[in-house]
C-alpha cells in the first residue's frame, strides 16, 4: 500500500482523474468501481473535464457503484444514483445506459437486489480500478466497522457516526437512511486495483489507522493491506503524521 500526499484537494483530485482517464484510454472496455460522496465531487469534475477535451469514447466502458441507500429511488436528490447522474453521466452522456451499474435502493426484495448484484459485478468484472472513499470510523462503501472480510453486497445497516457525517446533505439527520445496499469487503477487493482518497483533517485519523500496517476488522479500511494494489491520495490535512521514511 502506497500513501501519496498530493498537498491538496484539487492536485489529489486531478491526479486520481488522469489514473481513471489513462486506464480507460488504454483499455476502452474498462471497468470502473465509482464511488460517491463530497471527495469524489472535484475527482468526477476532472475526469469529466479530461473526457470532453479528449472526446473519448466511453461506450464500451462499465461502471460498477459502490453503493445506494435504501428507500430512495433513482430520482430522489440525495440517492447516488441521482448523484452519479449529475457528477458524471448527464455531463459526459456518451456512456451506454446498460453499462451503467447502481444497486437499486428501493427494489422490492433488497436482499435479492443485493445477490443479483453481486452476481453482476463477480461475472462481468473484475473491476481495473476502484476508486473508494474513507468515512471518518474508516468504511468503505457502507462496510461499518466489525464487518466481515468475506462481506458481499447486502442490506447494511449504518452506523450513528455515518448517519450524522451524511446528515450534512440531508436538511434532517431523521432524513438520512438508515440503511443501504453496498458492495461487501470481498466484493471491493476483488477489483484490480484500489485508488482510496481522503481529504481534510476530519479523515486524518482514519488514514493515520490506515497507515499503522495493523488490520483491525473495527477499522474496514485496513483490509486493503491484503490488496497487491492500492494507492491511498491524500490531501496534507488529511496526511499522517509519519509518512514512514525511515530517519
Ligand atoms: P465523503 O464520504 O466523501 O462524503 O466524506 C466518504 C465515505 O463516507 O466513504
Amino acid at each position: 500500500m502506497k500513501i501519496i500526499n498530493l498537498g491538496n484537494r484539487h492536485d489529489a483530485s486531478f491526479y486520481a482523474a488522469c489514473e481513471l482517464f489513462n486506464q480507460i484510454t488504454r483499455n476502452p472496455k474498462s471497468k470502473l468501481g465509482l464511488a460517491t460522496g463530497g471527495t469524489m465531487v472535484d475527482v468526477y469534475a476532472n475526469f469529466v473535464n479530461l473526457l470532453k477535451m479528449n472526446d473519448v469514447d466511453v461506450s464500451n466502458v462499465e461502471t460498477f457503484n459502490l453503493d445506494e441507500y435504501v428507500g430512495l429511488s433513482q430520482t430522489h436528490p440525495e440517492s447516488y444514483h441521482h448523484y452519479m447522474q449529475k457528477v458524471l453521466f448527464e455531463q459526459y452522456p456518451y456512456f451506454t445506459a446498460n453499462n451503467i451499474h447502481v444497486p437499486i435502493g428501493d427494489a422490492a426484495d433488497l436482499d435479492d437486489e443485493a445477490k443479483r448484484y453481486e452476481a453482476m459485478v463477480r461475472e462481468r468484472g473484475p473491476v481495473d480500478i476502484q476508486i473508494l472513499g474513507i468515512g471518518e470510523n474508516g468504511h468503505i462503501g457502507f462496510n461499518e466497522p466489525g464487518t466481515s472480510k468475506e462481506s458481499e453486497t447486502r442490506v447494511v445497516d449504518l452506523t450513528e457516526s455515518t448517519i450524522r457525517a451524511n446528515s450534512r446533505y440531508f436538511d434532517t439527520e431523521e432524513e438520512v437512511p438508515k440503511q443501504a445496499v453496498s458492495m461487501g469487503l470481498s466484493t471491493i477487493m476483488s477489483a484490480k486495483r484500489i485508488i482510496l482518497l481522503a481529504f481534510g483533517e476530519k479523515k486524518k485519523d482514519a488514514i493515520t489507522k490506515l497507515a499503522s500496517g495493523i488490520e483491525d476488522a473495527d477499522v474496514p479500511a485496513t483490509i486493503l493491506y491484503e490488496h497487491p494494489n492500492v494507492e491511498i491520495y491524500v490531501d496534507e490535512a488529511a496526511a499522517p503524521d509519519d509518512m514512514g521514511r525511515e530517519d
